[in-house]
């Protein structure tokens, strides 16, 4: 059904119809396109809450609908090189995801069509590129077809029959154009107008989506197309869409090449420049050979040479790829998340920027910036926010946003090995700027005045595990985890203050302090208690029916170095023998049902599902960090290795597992549910970026520290001929580790272009 090809970077996919829609995303930062392997898809300008381009049925039957579709009209015959919408289907067929493009390859009654589809850098559109070649002469009609929505998707629900009457879509010089203008939108003056344009000539074009299709029919079969003749229809109110008739006349062998740009421009103007420049001889090759390039620079800063293939293929590839794809779209637009209403989440992005730092140093703090700028002088953060579509942001205190913004800091100026960063000034969110290192100090700030009772952090409207938020309504709930999460950063921030010639003695009191009540107030017998909720009762602990067992504080006890080391071990055997399945690791165990109360259980989720005992994969990269700090390589790469989306696809079963085998998903369904090892919330997840330091730092064992790079595997013994190149502060260090116990550590020099170590 698919295979992946290593030098190409690439998933081939020979099925069609793949169990959900395997995705890829288009992008070149700001117009962005997520495609499937069958040709569905939306694209969008910089905001899929508010420049949304064309509609997609998010969890509609027909699925995947509708998309950036190609028919083709062969004599009788109309088909498709993306497989879908139609019904006849090519008799040869394959689709290819790669580095932020899609190609299609298809084959019918002697004509091969390749179609790629990427989003290049030179400008703001969707490419799509069509090479036709026949067996004998013939001439085919062509008709390239997106459907057009309203930019705004929610209003679009809630008001369409007047607004949709507010739009227009007509033709500028055979380009066709869509202008948006609603009254009362966001940004006017920002929003851009689409159009679609072709380097060959039209002989026929439709606007008006209805005219297109035909009553009581679909994209299945245009009557359009069944009648072979555009209707050259415009549209000044309505359901929009753009087609064209482009007609082709085939020689036989001989390739012919039309190319599709639907693309965003400012004025009517800016469109004739638009396409001019995209119809320019080579453009598409010039294109497709940036975005070949950047990424294979952006690639480069890590790869390896493993036994493991599959490990191989992730680290060097897949892994990095989705957690570039988390950076830029947070969990906005996916499959799964509509795109209507997450902004960027302070906790998520700080997340993701960990694991953007190792590849691009300025990436990561312009993000973090941003996320400053939700900082108030108390020291905590909004809970995410619209830096894009300008609105409010949403102003809930939870106890994790502001520390993970300090852990980033921390990460920063070790791969930076200097200190600069910290003496840039950032503005707070209610008023005032300050450095950075005054902004991370209000973040322990904040966590040290909003203790509970029992002396740890109160867990305000939950911490990192949003279902969390009933513990704390009375406001005297308190996080177990939180105390990890502080623990960890107060420890990061003692080292800090270290380097800037202060004080770090209060930073190793709280940790003290906090540590102390880890091994007593939290620790259950057997593992670390969750949490406490506002009535005083542990969540998390052997005298509780369900829900006794929490990975988190397991593997967080040995990440913050809290627990004391017997604790530690013995925790991480109860995350084995309670919570580790064949597909992963559960997040809970038992998963609950009417707990603590009927009438006010903490979760609504089914049994097995979410964040109810599913196997919560961004929870499963932590165990996997704390079983390397352990130094149990075993567990620590059999939990990892298990959950290498190819490995956990085919032990699950591809129809079982339904997701993408090239990227991971949020969570899996776990045992208590009859459908353990489904999928779900693929893409968009802070797996990526986790999985991605376990695998590298922990794992393969490539860590920076702020005198040079630390090199201490975490690998199975027997492993031999470990390669990996790391650039590091200028420096390609390209290592090998013969042996799985040995450990190095390389001082930085400054100016060293190249070092290769044996260890
Ligand atoms: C989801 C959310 C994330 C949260 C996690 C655990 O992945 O996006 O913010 O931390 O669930 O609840």
């Amino acid at each position: 059904m698919y295979h992946f090809h290593k030098e190409r970077k690439e998933i081939t996919i020979d099925k069609y119809n793949t169990p959900t829609p395997w995705m890829n995303y288009l992008s070149n930062g700001t117009f962005h396109t997520m495609i499937s392997q069958a040709g569905g898809g939306v694209a969008f300008y910089r905001s899929p809450q508010i420049w949304r381009i064309n509609h997609y049925r998010f969890f509609h039957l027909p699925m995947d609908r509708s998309g950036f579709y190609t028919y083709i009209r062969d004599g009788k015959d109309i088909w498709c090189p993306t497989n879908e919408p139609c019904r006849m289907k090519p008799e040869q067929w394959k689709a290819s995801h790669g580095m932020g493009y899609t190609r299609y390859e298809a084959k019918r009654n002697g004509v091969e069509v390749k179609a790629t589809y990427l989003v290049g850098s030179y400008e703001d559109a969707l490419i799509w590129n069509l090479k036709f070649k026949s067996d004998e002469d013939k001439k085919i009609t062509v008709y390239p077809y997106v459907e057009l929505g309203m930019m705004e998707f929610m209003r679009e629900l809630q008001w369409q029959c007047y607004n949709k009457h507010q739009l227009s879509a007509y033709n500028l010089e055979d380009i066709l154009v869509y202008r948006y203008g609603v009254e009362d939108q966001p940004k006017p003056k920002e929003t851009p107008y689409v159009y679609f344009a072709s380097d060959a000539a039209i002989s026929g074009f439709d606007c008006d989506r209805d005219e297109f299709i035909g009553s009581y029919r679909s994209e299945e079969n245009p009557i359009r197309v069944e009648e072979n003749a555009c209707s050259n229809s415009t549209l000044f109110g309505g359901d929009p869409c753009f087609a064209f008739q482009i007609e082709v006349d085939l020689k036989a062998g001989k390739e012919k090449e039309v190319t599709i740009f639907l693309g965003t421009a400012m004025t009517e103007k800016e469109i004739l420049d638009s396409v001019r420049n995209c119809r320019q001889e080579g453009f598409v090759s010039k294109s497709l050979r940036s975005l070949k390039e950047d990424w294979d620079s952006f690639l480069e800063n890590f790869q390896c040479e493993l036994p493991d293939k599959e490990a191989e293929t992730m680290i060097n590839i897949w892994n990095p790829y989705q957690m570039e794809r988390n950076f830029q779209f947070s969990r906005n637009i996916s499959y799964y998340a509509t795109g209507t209403f997450r902004g960027v989440g302070v906790r998520d992005t700080a997340q993701d920027i960990l694991a953007m730092i190792p590849f691009d140093l300025e990436r990561a703090k312009n993000k973090l910036n941003l996320l400053f700028t939700q900082q108030y002088q108390d020291g905590h953060c909004n809970h995410y926010f619209f830096p894009t579509e300008g609105w409010e942001p949403v102003k809930r205190i939870h106890s994790d946003n502001h520390l993970w913004l300090v852990m980033d800091v921390y990460n920063i100026i070790l791969e930076e090995g200097k200190l600069d960063y910290l003496f840039t000034s950032q503005p707070y969110y209610d008023g005032g700027r300050d450095t950075v290192w005054e902004h991370i100090k209000r973040s322990i700030e904040f966590t040290k005045k909003n203790l509970g009772e029992r002396g740890f952090p109160l867990m305000l409207s939950s911490d990192w595990n949003d279902m969390l938020y009933k513990v704390c309504r009375k406001g005297k709930g308190e996080s177990i985890w939180t105390s990890m999460q502080y623990g960890t950063v107060l420890k990061m921030m003692a080292h800090l203050s270290q380097l800037m010639g202060e004080e770090p003695s209060e930073y190793l009191r709280i940790y003290e302090e906090q540590k102390e009540l880890v091994n007593s107030v939290a620790w259950d017998g057997q593992w670390f208690r969750r949490c406490i909720t506002d009535d005083g009762t542990f969540i998390g602990s052997k005298d509780q029916e369900q829900a006794k067992i929490w990975l988190n504080t397991q593997s967080w006890a040995v990440i913050s170095g809290m627990g004391d080391q017997e604790k530690q071990l013995q925790a991480m055997d109860s995350v084995k023998k309670h919570l580790n399945t064949e597909l992963g690791i559960k997040k809970i165990h038992p998963a609950m049902k009417d707990y603590p109360s009927k009438e006010d259980p903490l979760t609504y989720y089914n049994k097995g599902c979410g964040e109810n005992g599913s196997v919560f994969c961004h929870a499963n990269t932590w165990a996997i960090i704390a079983e390397c700090m352990l130094g149990r390589s075993d567990l620590a790469y059999q939990y990892y290795h298990q959950l290498l989306p190819m490995v956990v696809q085919s032990k699950a079963g591809e129809a079982r597992y339904k997701a993408e085998p090239y990227v991971y998903a949020s969570n899996i369904f776990g045992p208590e549910s009859d459908k353990f090892g489904l999928a779900n919330v693929s893409w968009l997840t802070g797996t990526a970026a986790w999985m991605y330091l376990a695998a590298t730092q922990y794992l393969l064992g490539v860590k920076p520290k702020w005198e040079g790079l630390e090199i201490a595997p975490c690998i199975p013994e027997g492993w031999e001929n470990v390669h990996i190149e790391r650039v590091f502060r200028g420096c390609k260090y390209h290592i090998t580790i013969k042996n799985s116990g040995s450990k190095a550590f390389i001082e930085h020099v400054e100016g060293r272009k190249e070092f290769s170590v044996e260890i």
